[in-house]
């Protein structure tokens, strides 16, 4: 046997690659539950807090790889996911991969039918949590992909956060995940155009996020009453604010005399102004959903309008 060749790492019930701050949370919760796990990282320097609660360090990917029936990748990409899994494809064949990368839907359904491929059973998880809600309840993590997987693997997923399936198509649980931060980063968005607008008058960001927080959090509440309108699609539900009454141009406006990009306000008029160009200026708020649902749905709904 040449000197260099490692003996095999004993069996682990995890392997986990990738330990920046989320993979490094997830292996030391994994540790912290009980479970044995074998890390590895591109750089090696990174491994040594995990070496001292217990875990094993691998030196190349296929060794992390054929110490656990279940590998775990935690990377930055579907890019860096791929170099770093194609020189073990052959030792991957028959585990289970859960890739917790984040990825576009099809990035996703890409890494599933190059799993597929070498026989290799897949999980995709979105992680919807920061690496300090890691090992709480208060995190949610979404997998899509083998059911089967998901199942066998529920009792360990769980030591995670929250777990929540999505169903066999592997891209599903990213598609969840980035329409939920699309929503978040658009509320942001929103409040740093109001600060910007208040600061034109000299108040800090801070005194405007003191009345601007609880004021959202009231206003989620009518999250629920818009989404039955929009699942029942008849926007003409009487007691709905109207198209007409909730043009916003005011606020544009405003934002302008005040020097303020009105950038994300007027993302949300053009909407507005779409529908009611469509002459559903009389229907409820809610109708600016079909400004932007799925092409070919909108394409035949406005047809049907124009
Ligand atoms: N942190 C969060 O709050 C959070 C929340 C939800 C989802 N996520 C997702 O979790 C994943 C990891 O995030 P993170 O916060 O742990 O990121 P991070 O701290 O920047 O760590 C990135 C990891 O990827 C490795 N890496 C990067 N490029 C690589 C390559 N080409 N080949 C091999 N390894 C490579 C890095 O290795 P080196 O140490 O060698 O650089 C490191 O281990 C990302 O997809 C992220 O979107 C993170």
């Amino acid at each position: 046997m040449p000197e260099t060749t490692r003996n095999p790492l004993p069996p682990t019930d995890v392997s986990l690659l990738g330990l920046g701050a989320m993979g490094s949370a997830l292996a030391a919760t994994l540790l912290a539950s009980g479970r044995s796990v074998t890390v590895w990282n591109r750089t090696a320097g990174r491994a040594e807090g995990l070496a001292a609660q217990g875990a094993r360090t691998a030196g190349s990917v296929p060794e992390a790889v054929a110490a656990s029936p279940v590998v775990v990748a935690c990377l930055l990409d579907l890019p860096s996911v791929q170099e770093t899994l194609a020189p073990a494809a052959d030792e991957l064949r028959g585990r289970t991969l859960v890739n917790l990368t984040t990825t576009t839907p099809d990035e996703a359904r890409t890494l599933a039918s190059w799993a597929a491929g070498h026989g290799i059973v897949h999980l995709d998880g979105a992680v919807m949590a920061v690496p300090a809600m890691i090992a709480s309840r208060e995190g949610r993590i979404l997998y899509s992909g083998s059911r089967d997987a998901y199942d066998a693997l529920l009792p360990t997923l769980d030591v995670w956060s929250t777990s929540e399936y999505h169903g066999e198509d592997a891209g599903r649980a990213s598609l969840v995940d980035l329409a939920m931060l699309s929503g978040m980063y658009q509320m942001f968005a929103g409040f740093f155009h109001g600060a910007a607008m208040v600061a034109s008058a000299g108040m800090t960001a801070s005194d405007f996020a003191a009345r601007q927080a609880p004021f959202l959090a009231a206003m989620t509440h009518g999250l629920a009453d818009y989404a039955k309108v929009v699942d029942g699609g008849d926007y003409t539900v009487p007691g709905q604010q109207s198209l007409d009454f909730s043009d916003l141009s005011h606020i544009v406006r405003t934002s302008e005399e005040q020097g303020v990009d009105p950038a994300p306000i007027a993302a949300v008029q053009a909407l507005i102004s779409r529908q009611i160009a469509a002459g559903h200026g009389g229907e409820g708020f809610p109708r600016i959903y079909e400004s932007l649902r799925a092409t070919a749905s909108r394409a035949s709904t406005e047809g049907d309008a124009a």
